[in-house]
């Protein structure tokens, strides 16, 4: 955090008065009007937006950007920023899905350890979440959100980041605000259309929002998509022409850990699953209704891909500078899904785009699956570790062992 107070105010002046560019991507179909291409169950209004659509090649390239935790230092948002640039043109997606912890919210909660960043308070998550979406709209993708944990820790409640999306996100945010009934707001969907000519949704996209902390009536650990909210997913799918569906949820859930012992995977894992401290229904809901892969973030150091009972459980790979991890060895990056018209999206191509521009193809790696995680893990701090920077001041501040610590 070393960077002069002039150059801060500056920069911060120059980005609350960048104002994304507002387009319509070509390949994105300029069909307004009728059909829309998402919905949320609750009422909506709005018609204009573009349809997503399979290609003529009958593929559909979804981009995740992951955990990207703007916020926490100019230098590494700026880093993030290109970041951003660099994933959208190796991969060209038809959409770009930000799966939660965007904004690093909690850097504007009063601390004893540390001090505020100067611009806390109104306006300082619009001024990041205007920077991180400049480079998709410069880029002309249409996104979509869903929200995580760090997000509505600074000055706008779940609500209002959705609302602020919404309304600064032009035709290309295909972010809603979830229905009332449904805890959270991040809670809707997206229907991709056949190609050209088509009218028929031949894809289905669910964000869904698995809140903060807690899991009531549980008042600890990782949070959950709520029972409401899956209600609300049962009633809502069974009024719609059942097509290929997938989901992003921000934190895993339970059975992201059966995935890793108990089923073939793909990828590695590096930490423990901190997923939701319960489980609310959503696999067997997913069975149910041929949801068939759900997609999370949430744990930087975790990129593995399992198929459990025919749904493939799944994580992003840690995109972006913010935020702990991911661990040496690894490069940031993001998950490519290449859905394909027809295909069940537990068999979709996937793989990870990284940061030096070059593609992981995600292998079973061997890797030894280790002592069986019982548990969700739910301390954050062990969790998720120190940042780099923070390691290197903790070990230029070694303290003798206090009495309580040996
Ligand atoms: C979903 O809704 C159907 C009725 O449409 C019901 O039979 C089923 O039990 C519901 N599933 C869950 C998990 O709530």
């Amino acid at each position: 955090m070393a960077v002069p107070t002039t150059f801060l105010v500056a920069l911060m002046a120059l980005l609350s008065f960048q104002s994304p560019v507002y387009g319509i991507r070509q390949q994105a179909g300029a069909e307004l009007g009728g059909g829309g291409s998402s919905g949320s169950g609750s009422g909506g209004g709005l018609s204009a937006y573009p349809a997503l659509r399979f290609r003529d090649d009958q593929t559909f390239k979804i981009l995740q950007l992951t955990d990207l935790h703007y916020g926490e230092d100019l230098r590494l948002d700026a880093k993030s920023d290109q970041f951003q640039r660099d994933m959208i043109a190796a991969e060209q997606p038809d959409l770009v899905v930000f799966s939660g912890d965007m904004v690093s919210g909690w850097v504007c909660v009063p601390s004893s350890e540390r001090p505020l960043p100067v611009d806390c308070g109104p306006g300082w998550f619009e001024r990041r979440w205007r920077q991180l979406i400049a480079p998709v709209h410069a880029a002309g993708v249409p996104y979509a959100i869903t929200l995580g944990n760090h997000d509505a820790e600074a000055d706008l409640s779940r609500r209002e980041i959705v609302d602020l999306d919404v309304r600064t996100g032009g035709l290309l945010s295909l972010t809603r605000q979830g229905p009332p009934q449904a805890t959270g707001a991040s809670n809707y969907y997206l229907d991709v259309h056949g190609p050209p000519g088509s009218d028929r949704p031949a894809a289905r996209i669910w964000l869904l929002d698995s809140m903060n902390r807690f899991c009531p009536p549980l008042m600890f650990g990782w949070g959950c998509v709520a029972q409401d909210t899956l209600a609300w997913l049962n009633s809502t799918i069974s009024g719609l022409p059942p097509v290929p569906s997938l989901a992003f949820v921000h934190i895993p859930i339970p059975q992201f850990k059966e995935a890793w012992y108990d089923a073939p995977t793909v990828g590695r894992k590096e930490e423990d699953v901190a997923c939701s401290v319960r489980d609310t229904g959503l696999f067997n809901l997913a069975r149910e209704v041929g949801l068939t892969a759900i997609y999370s973030g949430h744990d930087h150091n975790n990129d593995y891909a399992g198929l459990l009972h025919g749904i493939r459980l799944a994580y992003g790979r840690k995109s972006g500078y913010g935020g702990y991890g991911p661990p040496p060895g690894w490069l940031r990056g993001a998950r490519v899904i290449q859905l394909r018209l027809g295909e069940d999206p537990a068999q979709s191509t996937t793989w990870i785009r990284q940061a030096d521009g070059s593609v992981a193809v995600q292998e079973p790696s061997g890797q030894p699956k280790g002592m069986r995680q019982l548990e969700c893990h739910s301390d954050e701090y062990g969790q998720q570790g120190p940042t780099d920077e923070q390691q290197q001041q903790q070990q230029q501040q070694q303290q003798p062992l206090k009495v309580e610590d040996q």
